[in-house]
């Protein structure tokens, strides 16, 4: 689609639309306790059923929509986008999507090793594989499965070789859980090219029992980081990022922090979000979303759907992190809120 027919839609607070996040799964083979944890999703845990889960062939329309309004970025998300079959067919028919700029996964890479080639033949530009510790033990218990690190550490290697450069890598620090192993993971992955990017624990959804004790706050861990590894500041790397960037003063590379709590970003706050069954969710913190699955199933245009978006787009109002600590302080927070689950829309 040629630039001219792409019109930027703005928010009530006058945010474009420039990315949306695909969830294209709610299941995963994880169970990070922050995220899914095992003692709700057990054995007799109910998923979406097939029907109620875009298709690729829907998911693609939708994303040519939103393209159309302004998107240039796409990143695919789940639970575990890995899991979905036939994944590259969807990157294939994404990556075919005039103005997309930039095409990217978030997975937790246990299963990257044999999928990362193809995913980059079928047009992925970049990879972001969470991992929240080198240590077996402390990595065994934060993703609840006792998977070991191995397999992780293969999959981002399968990337490096496949080209999905830059690799970045995820890793949610909990106090008292993985916070003594945070150094240790950036002197692995210092001269590698890869960035580290290091994510404060958040209230996402109702379930992981959020406590502000457990955050550990970005300026302590770039002060720890620091110690070792002296580090400056560096600019975003686009406007609205969510890590702020930290180069090594020794030129072996850089790190992100990603403050969503002390430091929010709401200001230019860019994303929206497409769940696995089809809902538009504007704020990671939101309560649900404006269904276009069943719009898109009962014969809607490419234009209504278009203009449903737009009118859900320009009455946006979202800035969760920017108000948490008023909502928490009123007794609206985390535990008190109706809030869409991190397995539904993926982050
Ligand atoms: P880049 O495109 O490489 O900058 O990645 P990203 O940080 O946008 O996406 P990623 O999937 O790597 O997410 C990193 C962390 O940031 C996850 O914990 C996400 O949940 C969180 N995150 C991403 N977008 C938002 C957002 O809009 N608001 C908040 N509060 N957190 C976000
Ligand atoms: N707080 C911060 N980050 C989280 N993620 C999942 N749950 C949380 C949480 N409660 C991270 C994952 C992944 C990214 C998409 O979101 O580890 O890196
Ligand atoms: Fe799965 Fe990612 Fe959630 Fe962990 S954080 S349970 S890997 S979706
Ligand atoms: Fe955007 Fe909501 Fe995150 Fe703020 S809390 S940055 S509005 S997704």
């Amino acid at each position: 689609m040629s630039t001219e027919n792409r019109a930027a839609v703005h928010d009530a607070f006058g945010r474009p639309l420039r990315d949306l996040r695909i969830s294209v799964t709610d299941r995963c083979n994880f169970r990070c306790p922050y995220c899914m944890p095992a003692e709700v999703f057990g054995e007799r845990y109910q998923f979406l059923p097939r029907a109620e889960i875009l298709t690729f062939e829907e998911i693609a329309r939708l994303a040519g929509v939103f393209s159309r309004l302004g998107v240039v970025k796409l990143r695919l998300t789940g639970g575990e986008p890995t899991i979905r079959a036939d994944l590259p067919r969807l990157v294939a028919m994404l990556a075919a999507i005039g103005g997309i700029e930039d095409l990217t996964l978030t997975t937790n890479g246990y299963l990257l090793a044999k999928l990362a080639q193809s995913l980059r033949d079928a047009g992925l530009k970049r990879i972001t594989v969470s991992l929240d510790s080198l240590d077996e033990e402390v990595f065994k218990r934060m993703n609840g499965r006792n998977f070991g690190t191995q397999p992780v550490l293969e999959g981002i290697a399968a990337a490096e070789v496949a080209g999905l450069s830059p690799i970045k890598i995820n890793c949610v620090a909990q106090r008292g859980v993985n916070d003594h192993t945070i150094v240790g993971l950036v002197r692995h992955f210092r001269g590698t090219g890869h960035i580290v990017r290091f994510i404060e624990f958040m209230d996402v959804g109702t379930l992981n029992g959020w406590d502000m004790k457990q955050v550990v706050p970005a300026e302590e861990i770039v002060s720890r980081i620091d110690s070792e590894f002296p580090l400056r500041q560096i600019p975003p790397a686009y406007r609205g990022e969510t890590a702020l960037r930290y180069r090594f003063v020794d030129g072996s590379g850089e790190i992100g922090v990603i403050a969503s709590v002390t430091r929010p970003f709401c200001g230019d706050c860019t994303r929206a979000r497409l769940s696995t069954d089809g809902k538009l969710v504007t704020c990671l913190f939101a309560a649900g979303g404006k269904d276009l699955r069943g719009p898109m199933r009962s014969g809607a245009s490419d234009d209504d759907l278009r203009d449903i978006i737009l009118g859900v787009w320009s009455r946006r109002r979202d800035r969760y992190s920017e108000d948490r600590a008023g909502l928490v302080a009123a007794g609206a927070g985390p535990a008190n809120r109706r809030k869409i689950e991190m397995y539904q829309i993926g982050g």
